[in-house]
């Protein structure tokens, strides 16, 4: 790859926060050092963000709403119109910021990018369909009319793993909505947060209605405005824990939250699936993002007949994999985002085969610079190994054998987490009983991949609640009111 457009793309990413249209440095003049996780080297500096700097970004926030919510919903629209535009044509610059600071490949960043776009297009078209009702009173004396209104000032918190699209799921409904928002990105990709909001602010969003704050220290900045009852929603994707968290300080000022959380998602392979087509699905299920994803693949429950052939072939397809920094060519698997995720995979594979798994293919860090670890394929897991239970993110697939369709759906139901699972078979009676007896919010069925603006992404249980996309992702960002009227 050639460093000079690296550099180029790298200098010209902006490393202010975003306030009320203006670009500026932190107030305490701190910056935060952002790393290249394929080399461990620092790429540039951002401004590291104070509690006084996020208190700014709210009061900006708070300042444009009342106006920013009478704006025409086709206005709002176009606006993500606008920007889904921008996003496509420099999408290639996009993606190689993206890559340099979280990793992946080119390709898989490239992709991102387009998912990200297209949340943009989607609530572009939601923007004016938001409705209300008019009904009769039962009893005939009087109207009932409800209409949707803007949640008000929304604080959003994005992860790391996919820098753009999991802001886009949360801006392009409060945009829609007629939402102001204060987002604050993980401090390990801010960059292409940045550059969404130099993208957001060409397409013509006003002043204030979307500001960025960035910190190393994200309690310190967001817990103030969690608390401040100017704020009316939270919307935050990461972990369970930290969900946990935020909920609790969400609560005293009763903020309206979504959370989507951490995942643990079975794959089941039946004896009638097609196994070619389980294992590229599977490949996509796993391996998607570097397996650094909620919706991974995290557990392989396979039928007892055809576990060693699936374990074999995800071996060969896993063992077939480049794996080197994402901007080279021919790569297909980039590094793991830092050094305690990377010993923490290491740390989960070395308990399974501690524990009796075997290392079809890799099961390593590879030795050198940046976080890289080989993707690895585990045969004879034992229900044990803390990999069934605990969200792997990183590029380890284990696999286990079941015998029957009913100890299937307990083992896949037997975690805390309720996001996502996978299901191969050709029974369609099959695929029915089980689809609905998962206890989770998602299904894919005979393919690796729900992940689609159109479709309401969300989970149960530990995972969380509230959903991204589709026609529900507007609602997270609607109050309802309702007017009775005297007839
Ligand atoms: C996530 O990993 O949090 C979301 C992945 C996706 O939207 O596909």
């Amino acid at each position: 790859m050639d460093t000079k457009r690296e550099r180029e793309v790298i200098d010209k990413a902006p490393k202010q926060l975003f306030i009320g249209g203006e670009w500026r440095d932190a107030s305490g003049g701190r910056t935060l050092g952002i790393e290249d996780p394929s080399s461990g080297e620092t790429l540039c500096k951002v401004a590291d963000g104070t509690p006084e700097d996020a208190t700014a970004a709210l009061d900006a926030a708070v300042e444009v709403q009342g106006s920013w919510g009478q704006v025409a919903p086709r206005e709002r629209g176009e606006i993500l119109r606008r920007a889904f535009e921008i996003l496509v044509d420099r999408s290639d610059e996009l993606a190689l910021l993206m890559t340099l600071e979280m990793g992946k490949t080119i390709a898989e960043s490239k992709a991102e990018v387009t998912y990200a776009a297209e949340f943009f297009r989607w609530f572009s078209e939601e923007a004016v369909r938001i409705d209300g009702r008019f009904a009769t009173s039962p009893n005939g004396q009087g109207r009932l009319l409800t209409m949707k209104q803007p949640v008000g000032p929304c604080l959003l918190i994005t992860p790391w793993n996919f820098p753009l699209a999991m802001g886009t799921r949360k801006i392009g409904p409060a945009v829609a909505a007629g939402c102001t928002m204060v987002m604050k990105p993980a401090q390990q990709t801010p960059l292409s947060m940045l550059e969404l909001a130099r993208v957001l602010a060409e397409a013509g969003l006003p002043d204030g209605v979307f500001n960025v704050i960035m910190s190393s220290s994200s309690s310190s900045v967001m817990g103030p405005l969690i608390a401040d009852e100017r704020a009316r929603k939270l919307s935050f994707t990461g972990s369970t824990e930290v969900g946990r968290k935020l909920m609790e300080q969400a609560a005293p000022n009763l903020l309206r939250v979504s959370m989507e959380l951490g995942g643990n998602a079975p794959f089941l392979v039946f004896d009638d699936a097609d196994i070619e087509s389980a294992v590229q699905g599977a490949m996509v299920a796993k391996m998607r993002n570097i397996g650094e994803s909620c919706v991974a693949a995290n557990r392989f429950h396979v039928h007892e007949s055809v576990a060693d052939e699936f374990t074999a072939r995800l071996g060969d397809a896993m063992g077939a994999l480049k794996v080197g920094r994402g901007t080279d060519e021919g790569v297909d698997i980039g590094p793991l985002i830092d050094d305690v995720q990377r010993q923490k995979v290491a740390e989960l594979v070395d308990d399974a085969t501690g524990k009796g798994a075997k290392a079809v293919v890799g099961g390593s860090a590879v030795e050198g610079a940046g976080y890289f670890f080989e993707p690895t394929v585990l045969g004879s897991v034992p229900a044990s190994a803390d990999l069934m239970t605990t969200e792997i993110f990183g590029p380890v697939a284990p696999v286990a054998a079941f015998s029957d369709e009913g100890e299937a759906v307990r083992l896949a139901n037997n975690s805390e987490f309720g996001l996502v699972a996978y299901v191969y078979t050709r029974n369609i009676d099959r695929a029915l009983r089980v689809t609905e007896a998962l206890d989770v919010g998602m299904v894919g069925l005979n393919q690796g991949m729900v992940s689609n603006p159109a479709a309401p992404f969300g989970g149960v249980k530990q995972s969380g609640f509230g959903r991204e996309g589709g026609y529900e992702g507007i609602e997270e960002y609607l109050d309802t009111k309702y007017v009775a009227i005297a007839t």
